[in-house]
């Protein structure tokens, strides 16, 4: 399986903040936003990754990731013209994408799960996964019922039928490329990731995942904040960790 990171888009929701950079390029505690998603991307064991962003700050993103190797894997860059929704990374990227299937990861998303079952596992079809959040309004939502069998699909609804976010992480088939070139723009003239699930669930082949850790959206400042104070209390858990492992093996020696 092949990966997508969606770095692009115009941050304006943050503004002053991302004036002069890019939303991904902003600090989560100790590393760049897109680090986060990258390392999700990497844990589940993808390492073809096709990084796509805006041409504004192009050139920091190449400078900042490189060639890949450094991360043992290898990257390439494709420049979205304007943020015209989240489908049009399957029509960028229908080149990249070739013959296989693809995840799709969004540069402003943080995940603590770890999905490398979900890409082994992973045959046909669509693969969403969903998060409990008490602020449905702000996302796309599914409907689900108590055997996980998705009953629609919608893009911020006024009144949302669940309180499960469509998180993003998203993996596809390779019918994906096809399916994004026959979307009609919404009325906020995007390309709508809503409705290619719409296209997968009508097939009948739109599978969830409900998500045991935690997820955060950094779109506002509040989640923004709330993802470097996580991203903070993990990293020093793990040093502690680490600190801890050290000290055993030296009594042990
Ligand atoms: O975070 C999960 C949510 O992400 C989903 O629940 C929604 O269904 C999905 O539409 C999306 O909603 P957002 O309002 O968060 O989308 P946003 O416009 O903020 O874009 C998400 C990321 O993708 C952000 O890092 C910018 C990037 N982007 C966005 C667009 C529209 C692009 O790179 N290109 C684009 O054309």
């Amino acid at each position: 399986m092949k990966g997508i990171i969606l770095a692009g888009g115009a941050g304006t929701r943050l503004h002053p903040i991302t004036k002069v950079t890019s939303k991904q390029l902003l600090p989560v505690y100790n590393k760049p936003m897109i680090f986060y998603p990258l390392e999700t991307l990497l844990k589940a064991g993808i390492t073809d990754i096709l990084i796509i962003i805006a041409p504004e700050n192009a050139g920091d993103f190449v400078r900042l990731l490189g060639s890949g190797k450094e991360f043992g894997a290898k990257f390439t860059y494709e420049v979205q013209e304007k943020p015209e929704g989240l489908a049009q990374a399957f029509i960028i990227g229908a080149s990249f994408i070739g013959n296989d299937s693809v995840a799709m990861i969004l540069g402003d998303n943080l995940f603590e799960d770890d999905f490398s079952e979900a890409v082994k596992n992973f045959k046909s079809g669509a693969s969403i996964f969903l998060k409990d959040v008490p602020d449905p309004q702000r996302f796309g939502i599914a409907e689900i019922d108590a055997d996980l069998n998705v009953l629609s699909v919608e893009e911020k609804p006024k009144i949302p039928k669940s309180k499960y976010a469509i998180t993003g992480l998203y993996m596809y088939d390779n019918t994906v490329v096809e399916k994004a070139k026959n979307i009609t723009p919404s009325a906020r003239g995007e390309l709508e990731i809503t409705g290619l699930h719409d296209m997968y669930l009508k097939e009948g082949n739109l599978n969830a995942v409900i998500l045991k850790g935690k997820w955060l959206d950094t779109g506002t400042f509040e989640s923004l904040h709330e993802a470097s104070c996580f991203a903070r209390e993990k990293a020093l858990k793990q040093s502690h960790l680490q600190v801890t492992e050290m000290r055993i093996k030296e009594r042990l020696v």
